[in-house]
């Protein structure tokens, strides 16, 4: 068999009317290789693409490139710059044009950006079953750090007795921001302050005082807290989980068996990569799919 010709590939920084092609693409990359492994699409429609690529490439800190060919956008991706851990994703390649060497381009395109930021480390959280981005992650220098296992569902237990959820405000950020310190390592100010803006965030509290926050208990959301009990009040909060659910670390086996034994069922099994500075969290927590 002979081996495909690489295409010329320019790349160069995502433009607002750029978007109605990238989230065809996005949609289309994504839902052709779940479809083809019998896992249910990340975004279940082109509109929900849309939704999703216009709100990456408004929002202040999002660095998001695009791969042309031929004239033609061939592929995206993003880099989260917000604090010193920089979030990839999500990185998507037409159908028709991958394993053409173009998601590398685009994978080196980000991780070139985030060393010019300063960053010091990148983080991105992979479908596990997807062979081909995990080989190019790992060949790029990523790690696989966490097992993830995306749930789905309604907690049987609505709540926690002594643990008190709440919406949070603009006045939680020194909170929320001490325990992403406490239990990652690393601030995460700059996100926070546009998420807790924009009202859905939570918060949990225990003993008159902040011991968990969740920006969303969504695909696109992370959360961070003390202890189980303190994330488990938060995921109990939800009457659903955004998108395709929300990613619970599976070598957390505490928490992982109480959300089983709450109804939450297994959509997919997911894998958390990192490049660069990793702190071991010392505390419960669910990544985003950013990180
Ligand atoms: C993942 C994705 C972005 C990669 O882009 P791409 O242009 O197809 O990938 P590339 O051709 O640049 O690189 C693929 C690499 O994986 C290697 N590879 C592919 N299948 C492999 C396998 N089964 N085992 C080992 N290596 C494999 C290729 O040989 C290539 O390595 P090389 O660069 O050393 O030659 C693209 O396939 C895509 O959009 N997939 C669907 C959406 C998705 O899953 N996005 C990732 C979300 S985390």
């Amino acid at each position: 068999m002979s081996p495909k010709t690489q295409p010329d590939v320019t790349l160069r920084r995502a433009l607002p009317e750029d978007c109605p092609e990238c989230a065809r693409i996005c949609y289309e990359a994504f839902a052709t290789i779940s479809r083809s492994h019998g896992f249910p699409p990340d975004l279940p429609s082109p509109e929900a693409a849309a939704g999703v690529f216009s709100a990456l490439v408004s929002t202040p800190g999002l660095y998001c490139v695009v791969a042309e060919s031929e004239g033609r956008i061939v592929g995206s991706n993003c880099l989260d710059e917000r604090s010193k851990i920089g979030g990839v994703g999500p990185i998507t390649v037409d159908p028709d044009a991958q394993n053409l060497g173009i998601g590398r381009k685009l994978m080196q395109a980000a991780m070139d950006r985030a060393h010019q930021q300063g960053v010091a480390g990148m983080r991105l959280v992979q479908a596990a079953f997807h062979n081909r981005s995990l080989s190019l992650y790992s060949s790029l220098g990523f790690d696989v750090r966490e097992p993830l296992s995306c749930l789905q569902g309604r907690t049987l237990q609505r709540a926690i007795p002594g643990f008190t959820v709440r919406p949070a405000q603009s006045t939680d950020l020194d909170a929320c921001n001490a325990l992403s310190r406490q239990v990652h390592g690393f601030d995460r100010r700059a996100e926070l302050a546009q998420v807790l803006q924009q009202g859905a965030a939570r918060v949990v509290e225990r003993e008159g005082r902040i011991t968990g926050y969740a920006t969303a208990l969504a695909f696109f959301g992370h959360a961070t807290a003390e202890t189980n009990p303190d994330l488990q009040s938060l995921i109990a909060s939800a009457e659903s989980f955004g998108g395709p659910g929300i990613m619970v670390p599976t070598r957390n086996a505490a928490l992982f068996r109480w959300c089983l034994s709450n109804g939450l069922r297994v959509v997919q099994p997911m894998t958390l990569m990192s490049i660069g500075l990793y702190t071991e969290p010392a505390g419960a927590w669910l990544p985003s799919i950013m990180f």
